[in-house]
């Protein structure tokens, strides 16, 4: 698919990978929606790399109908969805909260699944349209710690392939991205753990050239899934 005049949503695209997606998209030349619950971080994103934005909490049903309402009227019409909102709640096993438990399903699972609900829709009316989901390692192996993290991330693995064998037909591409350790503000969320930049370790960019390079192939072919790794990390 060519970017060119496409219409991209890119959910918690106010930051780390889902900004550095959206900001390539936009330099590919597509129309970009960008959307998080922290309106003032959206705005200043959204302003600095003159991307549309609007509030939402993908956990949030009404949040997700009232996001497709605005984008019927404001583009018509949608291309690319990537599903990238997410964030991580480390503990071990015998250790974790309900409450948190629920609420990192509740964003990188079902948020992911209501917003490719209503992208299928319009997908399967056009006959075409792209679905990236942004996993994780953590969607192919656990980890100490990563009980409900990893959970979310094999789930939402799980519906990449419901998904595509559901969509294909309509010439909607699934895909699913997995990166490693990313330095984004990741782990400041998750463990309140601030690490020193590493330039041997992955930065956001380098998952956005990934994902826009797999959108840009032909539509006629797609890579279902691939993993990024760094290097060489010391
Ligand atoms: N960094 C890594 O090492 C790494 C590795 C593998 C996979 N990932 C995945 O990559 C994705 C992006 O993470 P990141 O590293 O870029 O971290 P990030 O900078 O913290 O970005 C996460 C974004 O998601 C948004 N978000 C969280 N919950 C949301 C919700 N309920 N509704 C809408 N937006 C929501 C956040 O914005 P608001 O707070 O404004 O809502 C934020 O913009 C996540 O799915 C993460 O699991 C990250």
């Amino acid at each position: 698919m060519e970017l060119q005049d496409k219409i991209v949503l890119v959910t918690g695209g106010g930051s780390g990978i889902g900004l550095a997606i959206a900001v390539k998209a936009k330099s590919k030349g597509a129309k970009v929606i960008i959307c998080g619950r922290n309106e003032d971080k959206l705005k200043t994103s959204g302003e600095k790399f003159d991307l549309t934005y609007y509030r939402c909490d993908v956990s949030k049903e009404s949040d997700v109908l009232s996001l497709f309402d605005k984008l019927k009227s404001e583009f018509g019409d949608l291309d690319v969805l990537i599903n990238n909102a997410g964030f991580g709640y480390f503990s071990m096993m015998d250790e974790f909260d309900a409450e948190k438990f629920l609420a990192v399903y509740e964003t990188n699972v079902l948020g992911a699944a209501l917003m490719a609900r209503e992208a299928a829709k319009i997908f399967k009316e056009k006959n075409n349209g792209t679905i990236i989901n942004v996993g994780s390692t953590a969607a192919l192996k656990g980890f100490v710690g990563g009980s409900a993290y990893s959970a979310t991330k094999f789930a939402l693995r799980g519906l990449s392939e419901c998904w595509r064998a559901e969509l294909r037909k309509f010439n909607v591409r699934v895909m699913q991205v997995n990166p490693s350790e990313v330095q984004t503000q990741f782990f400041e969320t998750a463990a309140s753990d601030s690490r020193d930049f590493n330039p041997t370790k992955l930065i956001a960019e380098d998952i956005a050239h990934a994902v826009i390079s797999a959108i840009e192939m032909n539509d006629r072919g797609f890579t279902t899934e691939f993993t990024v790794f760094a290097t060489n990390p010391q």
